[in-house]
């Protein structure tokens, strides 16, 4: 029986087959645990299940001198230092896959919401500020016709590409197009690159440059993918049409940051993955990666 640190309550029943084998210890605060507070929490730990929220750095790994395996519970993994694990010997396990259609879904739905301005619209009604119905009124792109551009052609980009297809859109992927051609060409541009030093700021101000006036920039990925501040000021300049995004750096966004205030800004909190089946999904994953590692066998899904 291994000590396991599991960094938020995960109510789905994957974590009774965890607890059934191991010695398993939750944070079980609705917030994750501080860094330092994290250190202290895994200072016995064989295994750790976290969250996209908690830094898995050098320093925590260097903290838990006992640690045998990492299981994050997301496909994202860029709040692990891997190269600091690897030097370790200790695996990353995460969950691909099974979250493939909710987010790609989320993401289509916010094609959908920006191309036709729900969230603009929808506040109007409640501001009692729509008055009739406008032969010119809330016009938005129409989808068919429309080229979209997919940013990052993986399992995610590749499933958004079909659900564009069945509307009708074009797509042109960053592979092969070149993302220069694909930001000149696209009406709407949908990010689904993983995070990494090569794909940090990758929509910046150059890059929004590049897009058509008034195309629509949409991101699922990571917030840090692209430049904030520049998109504050694209859509402010009215060069942008709108931002459709469900991840921002920091997240989540500090009330006064400046993007909030920008217009045709649609952001909702993280939410790619969240449907109660995939969640459930996800929690067996990475119960499964810990189990194997713990039992010294190779994760089913290393990272
Ligand atoms: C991931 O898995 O990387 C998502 O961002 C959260 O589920």
């Amino acid at each position: 029986m291994a000590r396991v640190l599991v960094t938020r309550r995960l109510p789905f029943p994957a974590l009774d087959r965890l607890a059934a084998a191991h010695d398993v210890t939750v944070w079980e605060d609705d917030l994750p645990p501080s860094p330092e507070r994290l250190r202290e929490l895994v200072a016995d730990a064989e295994g750790l299940l976290c969250l996209l929220t908690d830094r898995v750095d050098a320093a925590l790994l260097d903290a838990a001198p006992r640690l045998r395996a990492i299981a994050v519970y997301a496909v994202g993994t860029d709040n692990v230092d891997h190269a600091a694990a690897r030097a370790r010997g200790i695996p990353v396990g995460n969950t691909p896959g099974v979250l493939t259609d909710a987010t790609a879904d989320l993401a289509f739905a916010l094609i959908l919401a920006a191309a036709r301005r729900l969230a603009e619209g929808e506040r109007a009604v409640r501001a009692g500020a729509w008055r009739t119905w406008e032969p010119a009124g809330w016009l938005g792109l129409e989808l068919r016709g429309a080229t979209l551009g997919i940013v990052g052609a993986g399992r995610i980009g590749r499933a958004v590409a079909r659900r564009a297809e069945g509307f009708g859109m074009e797509v042109v992927t960053s592979r092969p197009a070149p993302l220069e051609e694909l930001l000149e060409r696209s009406d709407v541009v949908s990010l689904h690159v993983p995070l990494t030093d090569a794909t940090r700021h990758l929509i910046d101000a150059a890059a929004l440059a590049r897009m058509k006036p008034g195309a629509i920039l949409v991101n699922t990925a990571r917030g840090g993918v692209v430049d904030q501040r520049a998109v504050a000021q694209a859509l402010r300049d009215g060069r942008l049409g709108a931002a459709a995004l469900d991840v921002t750096d920091p997240e989540p966004l500090p009330p006064d940051d400046p993007l909030l205030d920008a217009p045709n800004l649609l952001v909702v909190p993280h939410i790619g993955s969240a449907t109660h089946a995939t969640r459930a999904r996800m929690a067996d994953m990475a119960v499964d990666n810990l189990l194997a590692a713990l039992a010294g066998e190779p994760m089913p899904h290393p990272a």
